[in-house]
């Protein structure tokens, strides 16, 4: 598994400040909207199903997440379930109508077994006619070739400094996985904080596979959250599946 990067209650308070304008969550939450029940894997700080119950759903959502500090931001509402762990310690049959996972989290699955494993308390999670929609980035416009000059937002650090955020790979593409650290870096602190992760990059084969051999089929597949065409130049691979 990746290590669990914001799982420092301090560096997960400062999550949602340096990711602003979400388009995954903007597409993302009509579906959330109109579900009945949503288990959201991977949920982080919770936002989106903090946004969706300030819309007004009234509905069963659950936020899972195996990082404390992201869990203590979700937790801030109390009207949402939210669960420490990780899909391997789930055991939920067929009582969500949608599961999801933004911000990237399916890429956390890393090791075969992992994912198939994932993927099958996945399906088991998810009612007759219920949905599985997430992204991962695709690996054909090798997005971690730009994260070393990207720039992020800096937020505010609970001592009011200003706290900023930089990615380095260290090691890159193998053909399945990506490494890299964020480095967190604030005047208030001494030193720089920093965080090691390793994302898998499947393909579109190897998706389809993965969810096929999980009694998942593929319903809708989009490039980019305009809701283009899924094509070899797209940063996106993103994916609404069903039981099959
Ligand atoms: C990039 S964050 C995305 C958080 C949130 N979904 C969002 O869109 O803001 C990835 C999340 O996946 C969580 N995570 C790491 N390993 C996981 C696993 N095995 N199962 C579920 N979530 C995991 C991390 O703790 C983190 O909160």
């Amino acid at each position: 598994m990746a290590d669990l990067i914001f799982a420092d209650a301090e560096l997960a308070a400062l999550y949602d400040g340096m990711n602003p304008g979400r388009d995954d969550v903007d597409f993302y939450m009509p579906m959330v909207m109109a579900a009945g029940s949503v288990l959201d894997v991977g949920c982080g700080t919770g936002a989106m199903l903090h946004d969706a119950r300030k819309a007004g759903h009234r509905g069963r959502l659950c936020g899972l997440d195996p990082a404390p500090g992201m869990l203590a931001q979700a937790r801030r509402r109390t009207d949402i379930e939210w669960v420490l762990g990780d899909l391997s310690s789930a055991s939920w049959t067929a009582e969500f109508d949608l599961v999801v996972m933004t911000g990237h989290a399916f890429q956390v699955f890393i090791e075969d077994e992992e994912l198939r494993g994932a993927l099958a308390a996945i399906r088991t999670a998810l009612s007759e006619h219920g949905r599985f929609a997430f992204e991962t980035r695709n690996p054909l416009v090798r997005a971690w070739e730009t994260w070393d000059s990207e720039e992020r937002p800096a937020a505010d650090g609970p001592d009011g400094a200003k706290v900023r955020m930089s990615r380095q790979v260290t090691a890159t593409f193998d053909g399945r996985v990506v490494s890299f650290t964020h480095t967190f870096r604030s005047e208030a602190w001494e030193a720089p904080r920093v965080s090691h992760s390793t994302l898998r990059f499947l393909g579109k084969a190897e998706l389809e596979a993965a969810l096929a051999e999980a009694g998942l089929a593929v319903e809708a597949q989009f490039g980019d959250w305009d809701r283009s065409p899924l094509a070899d130049t797209s940063p996106e691979i993103i994916t609404i599946a069903r039981p099959a």
